[in-house]
């Protein structure tokens, strides 16, 4: 296991005399995925599949806790993945790191409990829609906050995560959320200004596709197909296109040029979404989460 390194923490701001600022700098343990004491707050379906990928990351399950809001489920979550309940407000105090998975609506009760007893040095991580970083950070005292969109294929390792961080983070701690996120599959830094259009991309888009599948499908039956067979040809068709888009490096407009001859089968298809404006619904349904986004703010 690497030795733990050190970083210097600028605590405290000394008045001198001659109006002259004076950093005190003390020094603070630098975290990795190992070391880190980590507090999970809200263990639904997507604190779920984190909690799977920080395990998969390497994390230590003896040094994660975490809190749900019904004590019943804590046994089930203890058994199930050997990391242990403990309350919000003692995670807060003894955590290096500290993951806000509820829903949006929750966020401020939540740091009330936080904010009085926030580990110094901390690192805050929230996946909360909307949420702006300046939000939690003027909830919690400002600590370091890196703000997380995951979206639901990260259930299964093959996650879209999009993160920003506030100014406070430090490199170590920016190094941590890349090795976690790379274990839940991959994840692009973006400015925050851009969170609600790329959660209205990634975010939102395992849906889009779902709605695809589920219109593809209808169109078959509708052509005289039984809705099993319909199924698994449209499934195993749009697993095939990811594959092709994933492994061969080449464009999505390509990939649709090279199956499409004029005046051929695909063509006359493709055709009647080009009449429907395919690309601006597309493009309207997109803004539309993003405004939706915005507004969870
Ligand atoms: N699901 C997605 O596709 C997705 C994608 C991207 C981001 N997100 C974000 O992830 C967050 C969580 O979504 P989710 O789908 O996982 O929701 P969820 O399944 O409803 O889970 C919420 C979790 O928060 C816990 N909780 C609520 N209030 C609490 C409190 N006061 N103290 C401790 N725990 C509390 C709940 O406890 P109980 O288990 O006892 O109910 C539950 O474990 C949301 O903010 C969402 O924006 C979700």
């Amino acid at each position: 296991m690497r030795e733990p390194t050190r970083a210097l923490r600028q605590e405290q701001t000394l008045q001198a005399p001659g109006d002259v600022r004076l950093a005190r700098l003390t020094p603070v343990d630098e975290i990795d995925i190992k070391s880190a004491q980590v507090g999970l707050i809200g263990v639904g379906n997507m604190g779920q599949a984190l909690l799977v990928a920080l395990l998969k990351a390497g994390a230590d399950a003896s040094k994660i806790n975490f809190a749900v809001r019904r004590s019943e489920r804590n046994h089930e979550i203890e058994e199930r993945y050997g990391i242990k309940a403990a309350s919000v407000e003692e995670m807060a105090a003894s955590s290096d790191v500290l993951m806000i998975i509820v829903k949006p609506q929750d966020l401020e009760s939540i740091m009330e409990r936080v904010a009085p007893s926030l580990k110094p040095g901390s690192l805050v991580i929230s996946f909360l829609a909307g949420k702006k970083i300046a939000t939690v950070e003027a909830g919690l005292g400002n600590p370091a906050v890196a703000r997380v969109m995951p979206n639901t294929p990260t259930l299964l390792g093959v996650g879209m995560s999009i993160v920003s961080y506030g100014k406070a983070v430090r490199p170590d701690q920016r190094r941590y959320v890349s090795d976690f996120l790379a274990a839940a599959g991959k994840s692009i830094e973006v400015a925050e200004e851009l969170q609600d259009a790329a959660t209205a991309t990634s975010g939102s888009g395992p849906a889009y596709f779902f709605a695809f599948v589920e219109a593809m499908v209808a169109g078959a039956v509708t052509m005289g197909i039984d809705e099993a067979t319909a199924t698994t040809l449209v499934i195993q068709t749009i697993v095939g296109a990811a594959k092709m888009l994933d492994e061969t490096g080449k464009s999505a407009t390509t990939l649709r040029e090279n199956v499409t001859s004029p005046k051929g089968v695909t063509y006359e298809g493709l055709k009647v979404f080009g009449e429907g404006d395919l690309a601006g619904l597309v493009a309207r349904a997109m803004k539309a989460a993003a405004d939706r986004s915005r507004d969870l703010a």
